[in-house]
């Protein structure tokens, strides 16, 4: 068998046209969604995401505003400036771009972003509220590869998922989502005895190890469907995924490929979740 290619970017692209739409629609009545990014120190790969994130944000006629401090910035000193934006009527969505610099408690920051304007999803609020099925912010990435499956119509209920990571910003989330929607969950992890024969019974296996070609044909059952979270980079500094994608794409029914799978998705649904929390902010008013 040779897999059909889950092509992230087109799906992406389809999702944003909707997004812009439901912009349109709110600007009409008053209000412009805004997305607030906070960037502490110089992190290359960071500064590349939250560029990206401005550049999305503009695409699609919203209001963006990017904070930059510096690494040396007191833990109070971001707090305060949160706590500023959680007041702050036309900003809908508060973003503090992660990792921090090792003297900031990272959980007390996510914990003082209101949890109506926490559009990561990190909150324990909108964790808990994702766990009991509420109405919350789902973390992005998890949520992308949700509406990856539904575009391409997948189905979800009964399946075998087995989630390899355990990452509280993509592992356990995503595992959680496929459970609310009636899958059968198996979380993988570093410790995890005879990882193959657990991969093996998986219907849609989740790849988010952060390691380069780490899952490989001999873990995968024929017609499986493959998600790869993980954006790499090879020994020769080529962008790869957590996938081996060339032996895996031989046995597996649908993959999606690094780069124009999965990435394109947790931006669009970043994008998606300030758009929601804007016009939530119109029935709360
Ligand atoms: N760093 C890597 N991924 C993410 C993300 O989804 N949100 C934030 N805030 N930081 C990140």
């Amino acid at each position: 068998m040779t897999a059909q290619i889950i092509n992230g970017k087109d799906i992406a692209a389809k999702k944003r046209l909707e997004i812009a739409e439901e912009v349109v629609r709110l600007k009409d009545l008053g209000v412009t969604p805004g997305l607030a990014v906070i960037l502490v120190g110089n992190n290359h790969a960071s500064r590349t995401y939250v560029t990206n994130k401005e550049k999305a944000c503009k695409e699609l006629g919203m209001h963006s505003l990017l904070i930059e401090m510096q690494e040396e910035v007191s833990e109070d000193e971001l707090l305060t400036k949160i706590a500023e934006l959680n007041e702050t009527p036309d900003i809908h969505g508060i973003l503090v771009q992660l990792p921090l610099p090792k003297h900031i408690d990272e959980k007390k920051v996510i914990e003082s972003i209101s949890p109506l304007k926490d559009v990561d999803g990190f909150h324990p609020i909108n964790i808990g509220r994702m766990m009991t099925g509420q109405n919350a912010f789902l973390p992005c990435t998890p949520y992308g590869i949700m509406v990856l499956l539904e575009e391409t119509g997948i189905s979800i209920p009964g399946k075998h998922v087995v989630v390899v990571g355990r990452s509280n910003i993509v592992g356990k989330p995503v595992g959680q989502l496929f459970l609310n929607q009636d899958a059968t969950v198996t979380y993988c992890h570093s410790k995890t005895n005879d990882l193959p024969f657990h991969t093996n019974q998986a219907d849609i296996l989740i790849a988010a190890v952060g390691i380069p070609n780490f899952i490989k044909a001999e873990h995968v059952k024929n017609g499986a469907v493959i998600i790869d979270v993980g954006i790499n980079r090879n020994e020769a500094g080529k962008l790869c995924g957590d996938v081996a994608f060339d032996e895996v794409s031989e046995k597996a029914g649908y993959i999606t490929p690094v780069p124009k799978g999965v990435g394109p998705m947790t931006i669009t649904m970043l994008m998606y979740n300030t758009v929601k929390s804007a016009a939530e902010s119109l029935t709360r008013d």
